[in-house]
């Protein structure tokens, strides 16, 4: 189970992130949303110490992530693999080494210098690689793929990592709708196949309703909904998404001007 106990970053005097306190399940598939600025990524980012917190604890399975330094801190860093909007390949490097860079950390880095690269490790690639309808793409350049098959190559080396949990910061931001599903499927498998927890930063709460089991709600830093996505009323998305609303509710809660709005009914629309 993964505990964050008051979890606070500051840039000068602003807190990008206030006061977080949540827990996480183990194999659960929890979105993150609300609106730019909100302290999403910030949150995502400290929970894998790529941001310091300036307050407060972070705790998986009893161990303070918070004060993990050196070799403990790099293997925390490896079992909490990110996933970014722009996917992070080394565009020259083959797909397949691009995934194995996922087991650097299991790997003396003067054999990865070498590409000596384990024959279980390369397994485990291209099994990987396997798992995202991506196998047949191995030997190619990763910069010559197009940006959901990026994303799913970016995926393997997260599963290759054999996390314990995945924090996926916008993935889907630079995809079209198919490769939307594409890649919030591989997402699903990693999390329902493999039972691997799932941390997701999502922009549409579309997405974050039909994939994930639990949303947590941002607003200015602070957590202020945290809860299953039928809990999540149209009226509480306004609040957390404020002018953004009509963009992330989707075409459903769009309503004409002088119709009557059944599936607003109740809610008060400024
Ligand atoms: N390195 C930094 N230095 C200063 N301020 C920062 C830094 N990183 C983030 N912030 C600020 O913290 C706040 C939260 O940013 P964050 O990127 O976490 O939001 P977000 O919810 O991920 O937004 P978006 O949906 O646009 O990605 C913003 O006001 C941002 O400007
Ligand atoms: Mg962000």
């Amino acid at each position: 189970m993964l505990v964050v106990e008051g979890l606070t970053c500051r840039f000068g005097s602003k807190a990008a992130v206030d006061g977080a306190s949540f827990s996480v399940e183990r194999g659960s598939f929890v979105g993150v949303i609300g609106r730019s600025g909100a302290g999403k990524s910030t949150l995502l980012r400290m929970l894998n110490r790529l941001a310091e917190p300036s307050e407060g604890r972070i705790l998986f399975e009893g161990v303070d992530v918070t004060a993990l330094q050196g070799r403990e801190l790099r293997q925390w860093r490896a079992r909490s693999a990110m996933i970014f909007q722009q996917f992070n390949l080394i565009g020259r490097l083959d797909v397949l080494t691009n995934v194995l860079m996922g087991r650097l950390s299991e790997v003396p880095s003067w054999r990865s210098l070498v590409q000596m690269w384990p024959e279980q490790d390369r397994a485990l690639a291209i099994s990987a690689l396997d798992q995202f309808d991506m196998a047949s793409y191995a030997a190619q350049r990763a910069d010559q793929l197009s940006g959901g098959q990026q994303q799913r190559v970016a995926i393997a080396r997260a599963l290759v990592q054999q996390p314990d949990i995945v924090l996926a910061d916008e993935p889907i931001a630079s995809l079209d709708p198919r490769n939307t599903k594409i890649v919030m499927d591989a997402l699903l498998r990693i999390n329902k196949h493999f039972g691997i927890t799932v941390l997701c930063n999502l922009h549409s709460l579309d997405l974050a309703r039909s994939y994930c089991d639990r949303l947590i709600g941002m607003a200015s830093g602070r957590v202020v909904f945290d809860g299953a996505p039928a809990m999540l009323t149209d009226q509480i998305a306004r609040e957390l998404y404020d002018l953004e609303a009509d963009e992330v509710l989707g075409a459903a809660s769009h309503v004409p001007h002088g119709l009557p709005a059944p599936a607003l009914a109740g809610v008060a629309v400024a």
